[in-house]
């Protein structure tokens, strides 16, 4: 309620006189005032001006004090209503108290008799607002509740994931370093290499993982800038390829109709992008359907849009997994994946006003296309 409708009274007597002594009452009490000859005009007043104290005469011609106290109520059951009676119409006062009149003086008035009826009704109006308040805050208690509750939920389900993860990664260290190690005392260089190329490979998944992690804890300010979308697109593709071309798995390169330039938060997007060669090289690793893997990864451009398009012929997808694969936690990788991937890829593409397609079928493989619109750089 506005404040000022507070102090906003209306006065309802056909009589001219009244009317105007009780104006200067109330007046003088610090209320403004309105007054209305008969109900009809008062309904109108009362709608124009939503007054929160009504006083009105019982016994007017036309519409009635009792019926215009009703259609009142009607309109905003929480207008206090104090009804004016005469000599003798005490039964149809008490009648009035049934459709929630707040209390009833009788004329003459006397101004003791109004204050307290004044009293009654502020009161009411008070405690009414309090009561308002009280449930609002009451809301707004649970509402945070609810939310801590959530987070806290999801906060465990993400460290049981992380736990998971980095489980899995440190037994990948473990054996990398125990090749180091055994290499070394043989004098072994291929072994060297391979127990070095394990343990670079880990070392770069901790560090997506740290950086996905990090990504989904707080919050960064974008930071875009104008970047060579080849250069760009060739250095995606050699991190990709680091974990690829030990499994035969080959990338290769459409940037032929990339625009040169383009602008993103590139430190995101390649993030993303990562992210999803990263996927299309399980999916090849896990596929033992096929001879020969290979991952196209295009960059293009329409009228309106930046395209990143990344075709993969490994697992592919039934449609049940295909339908969870954005979702935060969802992973059918076990101890090698916290399915953080795609929940936080999709999330960077739509910073960027853009959106990400999936087309998959099982055993055959992964079309995963990315558009981010030009009008947005
Ligand atoms: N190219 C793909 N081919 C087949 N399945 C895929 C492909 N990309 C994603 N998926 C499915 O989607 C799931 C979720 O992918 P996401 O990248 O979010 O998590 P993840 O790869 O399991 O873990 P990480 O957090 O390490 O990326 C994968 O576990 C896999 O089941
Ligand atoms: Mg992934």
């Amino acid at each position: 309620m506005e404040p000022d409708k507070q102090k906003l009274i209306m006065i309802v007597d056909d009589e001219e006189d009244i009317r105007e002594v009780l104006s200067i009452t109330l007046t003088d009490m610090g209320y403004d005032v309105l007054e209305a000859e008969n109900g009809e005009k008062a309904l109108k007043l009362f709608r124009e001006n939503r007054p929160m104290i009504v006083l009105t005469d019982i016994k007017m011609p036309g519409m009635d004090g009792v019926e215009l106290l009703q259609k009142i109520k009607n309109e905003n059951p929480y207008t206090q209503v104090i009804m004016i009676t005469g000599h003798g119409d005490t039964d149809v006062a008490i009648k009035s108290l049934k459709y929630e009149a707040i209390d009833f003086i009788t004329k003459p008035i006397s101004n003791d008799a109004l204050e307290i009826a004044l009293q009654r009704a502020n009161e009411k109006i008070v405690t009414r607002q309090q009561l308002k308040q009280y449930t609002e805050n009451l809301e707004e208690l649970v509402r945070e509740k609810t939310m801590l509750q959530d987070n806290l939920s999801s906060l465990g389900v993400m460290i049981g994931s992380i736990s998971h993860g980095v489980k899995g990664l440190l037994t990948k260290l473990d054996g990398g370093l125990y090749l180091v190690e055994s290499a070394h005392g043989k004098n072994d260089h291929d072994q060297l290499k391979e127990g070095l190329d394990i343990l670079k490979l880990t070392i770069d998944r901790i560090k997506k993982m740290i950086f996905d992690i990090l990504y989904y804890s707080k919050e960064r300010e974008m930071k875009v800038e104008n970047i060579n979308l080849l250069e760009f697109a060739n250095d995606v593709a050699d991190i990709a390829e680091q974990k690829a071309l030990p499994h035969n798995i080959k990338i290769v390169r459409e940037f032929n109709d990339a625009p040169p330039e383009f602008k993103v938060d590139s430190e995101y997007i390649r993030s993303a992008l990562i992210n999803i060669l990263d996927n299309a090289v399980d999916a090849c690793i896990e596929d033992n359907s096929k001879d020969r893997h290979k991952i196209n990864f295009t960059a293009k451009q329409d009228k309106k849009n930046i395209i990143f398009e990344i075709h993969d012929n490994g697992i592919g997808m039934d449609k049940m997994t295909r339908n969870k694969i954005f979702n935060l936690f969802f992973s059918s990788k076990q101890s090698e994946g916290t399915g953080f991937g795609l929940f936080i890829s999709k999330n960077i593409i739509q910073e960027h006003g853009g959106f990400i397609n999936v087309k998959s079928a099982k055993g055959k493989g992964t079309r995963i296309n990315i558009k981010i619109p030009k009008e947005f750089t």
